[in-house]
């Protein structure tokens, strides 16, 4: 009977947590980011990720290849910063928009990657120029396009 009756409470709980869902889902989540201490263009990475309401503990390396080979980030995937979120990889200078997505969508990948540092990501702005750049995804099913940008 207490069972039933925990179930019962554990029932309208959950039935009264969508307000819950949704209220974590605009918490902020926090960003792991390690960078090089010499980096600019990372520091105005993680000034548009918190703009756009994240929280970021920025962590300085002097040998980011440790850190991107422990991740498993793929080479041909490496630009200057790799970060974590929940439990997955960001490397680069992708849009805080892609990782909002990523958050709310889950699908099963190690993360996502800006490859390079194309001009006009978030973090790489030059007056008057942008580049085209792909946000990929990679893990264990290799990598796929996430978005498209320019
Ligand atoms: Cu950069
Ligand atoms: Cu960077």
């Amino acid at each position: 009977m207490i069972n039933r009756r925990q179930a019962l409470l554990g029932g309208i709980v959950f039935a009264g947590s969508p307000g819950l869902i949704a209220c974590s889902a605009q918490a902020n989540p926090s960003v792991l980011v390690y960078k090089s201490p010499t980096c600019g263009c990372c520091n105005a990475w993680i000034a548009h990720l918190r703009e756009s309401g994240f929280e970021v503990e920025p962590h300085d390396l002097d040998d980011m290849t440790v850190i991107k080979q422990r991740l498993t980030v793929p080479q041909e995937m490496w630009s200057c910063h790799t970060a974590i979120v929940e439990n997955y990889v960001v490397e680069g200078h992708v849009p805080a928009a892609e990782i909002t997505r990523m958050l709310a969508e889950r699908p099963t990948i190690r993360g996502l990657a800006v490859p390079g540092m194309p001009a006009g990501s978030p973090g790489m702005e030059v007056p008057g120029y942008s580049q085209a750049y792909t946000v990929w995804s990679f893990g264990d099913a290799g990598r796929a396009a996430f978005a498209q940008y320019g």
